[in-house]
């Protein structure tokens, strides 16, 4: 696959709930065989030496789920958290560097803590950067940006007349990766749901109707395989 690799893959990670509901199940249920799904997939792409993969976990808009669902949700990435500390040699081993991105601070303090001591862990290993989007929002990440570009503005510390889109992304939660160039979408929706927007102006889509728990390593194969075929003209 060598160039048609891809340098950063977004996936949303969607349709828990309906596959639990068509197993009579409840939503949580579904959750938690995402965050296996999630594992495994996120390990995959560490052994193809993708560069970075984006997952979106829980965007902005997720609060309006019911508290339970919420609470459920966050208790699953706590417990994955937790893992990630055990797993330590093994993402070593298979150089996975954990990130996150979004607004952590309106996450229960030990989350952010589990989080901030993964980030500090990992920093190290170079393989693969595997980005969790918790509580994040492309607009609100968007809204950050120009917030910060406005204050340095009115300091008199830069001319708003010259900025540049590079400072724009200099100021988002990815200054340092690639745009995405891939973008997955598994349980038949089609649409990006606040998930990258900026980074995903020029991403090839790729959809599934798969639900996300039942996503495996031959479905990613089959999106790789399908955009390292799609032509790529940038509006050229
Ligand atoms: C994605 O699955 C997980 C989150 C949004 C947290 P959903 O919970 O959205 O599952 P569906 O779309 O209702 O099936
Ligand atoms: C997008 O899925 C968010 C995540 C997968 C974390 P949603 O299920 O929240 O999106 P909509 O409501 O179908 O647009
Ligand atoms: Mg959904």
């Amino acid at each position: 696959m060598g160039d048609s690799l891809p340098r950063h893959v977004g996936i949303i990670m969607d349709g828990n709930g309906r596959w639990a509901k068509q197993r009579g199940l409840p939503r949580t249920e579904g959750h938690k065989q995402g965050a296996e799904v999630f594992e495994r997939i996120c390990d995959h792409c560490a052994e193809l030496g993708i560069p970075c993969v984006t997952f979106y976990a829980f965007s902005t808009e997720n609060w309006a789920r019911p508290p339970g669902e919420v609470a459920a949700i966050m208790d699953l990435l706590r417990h994955w958290l937790r893992k990630a500390e055990e797993r330590e040699g093994e993402n070593r081993r298979r150089g996975i560097r954990l990130r996150f991105i979004g607004e952590l601070s309106a996450l229960p303090e030990d989350i952010q803590s589990l989080a901030a001591d993964a980030e500090d862990h990992t920093r190290a290993h170079t393989r693969t950067i595997c980005n969790l989007a918790v509580n994040y929002g492309g607009r609100l990440e968007i809204l950050r940006a120009a917030q910060t570009l406005a204050a340095q503005c009115q300091t008199g510390a830069r001319n708003a007349i010259d900025l540049t889109e590079e400072d724009i992304a200099a100021q988002l939660y990815t200054p340092e990766y690639p745009d995405v160039d891939l973008l997955i979408r598994p349980s038949g929706e089609k649409r990006l749901s606040n998930f990258l927007l900026w980074q995903a102006a020029y991403a090839e889509f790729w959809y599934a109707d798969t639900l996300w728990p039942d996503f495996t390593t031959a479905h990613f194969e089959q999106a790789l395989a399908d955009f390292a075929k799609r032509s790529r003209r940038y509006g050229g």
